[in-house]
């Protein structure tokens, strides 16, 4: 572990995907905060990403009750207002109080056919809105066969962050999201999601510095659970997890959080 990953601190952050509706929502939120101490949340950053018509009411009770957990979305559009029917505008979540917005995950891409120039043009609006982007970029199953991950993990960093200034490269999150563990059961292991990692904060390195590259956040998606969360927190390039299914409980997050800050530092 180096000096410069203390720099770095940990996010663990919550995808709820399209589960979880506003009521289901709100009781998990609040479960999540009776079982959160600060010591829990001291040595991390938490977000959970619940769908759109659930964002209100979280973030109604993580004010009303000081819950120490930012509030986040699943996506939003590249454009502040006009007509999109269907779509959310970034200033429309940046007035909720979110503060991460997660574009470009592998299901956007693959069921919505989102293009790596939307996510390069969704992470900017993010940005300009002061809510931090957590970009996903991962390989699929054959291309991981192929020896294909690291070339495609290029293309998606290089695409989505190509031309962007250094600072505002420095403060996003990156997030490796091998496809083939996303809700399989498949996890990485932490010698294969750190060999990530590392290589996408080199190609970070070339296209804003090193500087950006040491600053960066990368945090691991894919089958998370509490039991594996050690492993791949105690890598030294991973700096933080996406969770999806295991995060819809809030006993299981909580879990995860308290195993991702002592592996974390
Ligand atoms: P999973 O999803 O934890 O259910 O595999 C991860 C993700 O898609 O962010």
């Amino acid at each position: 572990m180096t000096a410069a990953r203390h720099r770095r601190r940990p996010l663990v952050s919550g995808n709820w995907k399209m589960h979880h509706d506003h009521l289901q929502s709100i009781r998990t939120i609040q479960d999540l905060g009776l079982r959160l101490t600060a010591a829990d949340v001291g040595p991390l950053d938490v977000s959970v990403h619940p769908p759109f018509t659930d964002l209100r009411s979280v973030q109604t009770v993580l004010e009303d009750r000081a819950i120490p957990v930012a509030l986040g979305a699943q996506h939003c559009y590249s454009e502040d207002e006009g007509p999109f029917t269907g779509e959310v505008a970034p200033p429309m979540l940046a007035r909720l109080g979110v503060s991460y917005v997660i574009v470009g995950h592998s299901e956007r891409r693959q069921f919505f056919a989102m293009t790596d120039e939307q996510v390069a043009a969704t992470l900017r609006a993010v940005l300009r809105h002061g809510m931090t982007p957590i970009v996903c970029v991962g390989e699929t199953e054959e291309e991981r066969e192929m020896g294909e991950t690291e070339a495609r993990l290029t293309a998606q960093a290089t695409a989505a962050l190509k031309g962007l200034p250094e600072e505002q490269t420095a403060a996003l999150v990156l997030a490796y999201e091998p496809i083939w563990a996303i809700g399989t059961g498949a996890t990485a292991t932490g010698e294969d999601a750190e060999s990530a990692c590392a290589h996408i904060r080199g190609v970070v390195a070339e296209l804003a510095g090193a500087d950006a590259a040491q600053a960066v956040r990368i945090q691991y998606g894919g089958s998370v659970r509490p039991e594996n969360t050690a492993e791949l927190m105690g890598q030294r390039d991973v700096d933080g997890l996406l969770v999806g299914g295991a995060s819809l409980d809030a006993a299981v997050l909580a879990a995860i959080i308290r195993e991702a800050g002592p592996a974390g530092r």
